[in-house]
């Protein structure tokens, strides 16, 4: 979920839309959304509306449908000059021809506090309309932002293309718009998948750049490239329900129950177990500005610093690693690749995935002539919870599989270089 709370637009849009991959819509390979990484997340291309109206999005697996910006500010659809800047791209729903309003079906919604504004309301009203992804076009019903509250700059997007898990007893206002695209047939398999082409910092073999057609990362929707996958390395898990990620991490009222989550069973630091609550261990999957960062407890980011000798750094919010609350720590750029790996286990008896420590420290550069090579940890809870978002962070090196259909998460090793 996106927070609009560290906001800076230095974007890299460039060249996303003649990325686009194209596949075919009836044959079984599944699409690929070319995602490009921006301060907030992964964005892609997509357009809703006759004729088509662009709304680059901000992929999220923690949002339950697909959101846009539109003209509609205060109740009103008339002036957005209240709501958003000058420049600010907005779909609108007056200029398409098949937008139909649902208002009637799925009155308006607000969550108080949410994800995305924080204190401040998320107010949506419904709509269907017909949204083109990639090659793929078909009716789906979205929400279209009711803004409450000055915009104080333009969002480096228009929508966002949520990918939360679907219950069987959601209705179609609450369900992502892949889901209702593979009800309507468009897609072969309820299965979505994500592999990140990072650039690696420390020298260390990432997934080759050409697996994700020269972008920063693609997000396959109705299967998955089995060429991306290290043979056997692919484990499934039930998805759990965790609503401590209400009142903790993405602190939203009414609740939203719809996440891609884990039980934490097991924690190391290299082979040193770290002691874990139990009934308040748990991540959830997130790659917008959430999930950077690796998940750690308080406890056991005392330990991990002690182990790595890192010492306290002060860093403009502007260079941290992420926008979690925890202070930073930084080693010696030359200590890295020897300092131990952190492990997640999410089930007695599966395996432990792996952290690196090529991939949870960061080099930033201070200043022309400074570097810093800063632990790029999140901490959320209390003592021994373990408990966090599992993003960009944790996906490097790592393909993350959702079924939507018998609501399964998949881990798997990426093949690299
Ligand atoms: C939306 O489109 C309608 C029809 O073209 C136009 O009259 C209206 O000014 C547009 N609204 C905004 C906020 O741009
Ligand atoms: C839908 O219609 C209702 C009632 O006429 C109106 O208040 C609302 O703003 C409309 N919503 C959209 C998205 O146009
Ligand atoms: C659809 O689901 C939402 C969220 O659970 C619920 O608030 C709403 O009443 C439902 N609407 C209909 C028409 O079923
Ligand atoms: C990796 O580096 C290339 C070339 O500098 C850049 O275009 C790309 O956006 C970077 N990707 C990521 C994920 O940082
Ligand atoms: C574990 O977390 C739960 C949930 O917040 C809390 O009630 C409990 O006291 C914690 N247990 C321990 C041993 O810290
Ligand atoms: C970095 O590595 C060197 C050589 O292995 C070691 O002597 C030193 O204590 C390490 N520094 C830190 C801060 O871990």
């Amino acid at each position: 979920m996106p927070v609009v709370r560290r906001f800076s637009f230095s974007l890299l849009l460039a060249g996303l839309s003649s990325a686009r991959v194209s596949c075919s819509p009836t044959g079984t390979q599944p699409l690929d959304l070319p995602l490009a990484l921006s301060e907030l997340g992964f964005l892609t291309p997509i357009s809703i509306g006759s004729p088509p109206q662009s709304v680059v999005s901000l992929m999220d697996w923690t949002w339950i449908n697909q959101f846009t910006l539109s003209t509609l500010c205060l109740g009103s659809s008339h002036d957005t000059s209240a709501c958003l800047v000058d420049g600010q791209a907005f779909f609108n729903q007056s200029e398409s021809s098949t937008f139909v309003n649902q208002t009637s079906l799925y009155p308006a919604r607000t969550w108080n506090p949410n994800g995305f504004f924080g204190p401040l309301p998320l107010t949506v009203q419904f709509g269907s309309d017909i949204q083109h992804v990639g090659p793929l076009s078909a009716p789906v019903t979205f929400m279209l932002a009711d803004m409450q509250f000055p915009q104080p700059s333009s969002f480096p997007f228009t929508g966002v293309f949520g990918l939360s898990p679907v219950f069987q007893t959601d209705n179609q206002s609450t369900q992502s718009t892949f889901y209702q695209f593979w009800k309507q047939g468009l897609h072969a398999s309820p299965t979505v998948a994500f592999l990140y082409c990072y650039n690696s910092t420390f020298g260390n073999a990432a997934p080759a750049r050409s697996l994700c057609a020269g972008n920063d990362a693609v997000q396959s929707l109705g299967g998955y490239h089995s060429n991306w996958i290290s043979a056997g390395s692919l484990q499934w898990y039930d998805s759990i329900i965790f609503p401590l990620v209400n009142t903790i991490d993405i602190v939203t009222s009414p609740e939203i129950l719809n996440y891609w989550a884990l039980p934490v069973t097991q924690h190391l630091i290299g082979n040193e177990a770290q002691a874990i609550n139990k009934t308040a261990s748990g991540a959830v999957f997130d790659y917008a500005s959430f999930g950077r960062g690796a998940p750690v407890s308080i406890n056991s980011y005392t330990r991990l610093i002690e182990l790595t000798r890192a010492g306290p750094i002060t860093l403009d919010p502007a260079l941290a690693p992420n926008n979690g609350a925890q202070a930073f720590y930084s080693v010696p750029c030359s200590n890295v690749t020897k300092l131990p790996p952190l492990k997640y286990q999410f089930g007695a008896g599966t395996p432990q995935w792996e952290i690196i420590p090529e991939n949870y420290v960061e080099r930033i550069a201070l200043s022309s002539s400074e570097t810093a090579c800063v632990l790029n940890v999140r901490t959320l809870g209390d003592g021994d919870w373990v408990i966090g978002n599992l993003g960009e962070t944790f996906a490097k090196d790592k393909v993350i599989l959702f079924d939507f259909d018998k609501l399964q998460i998949g881990i798997a090793n990426a093949v690299k270089k």
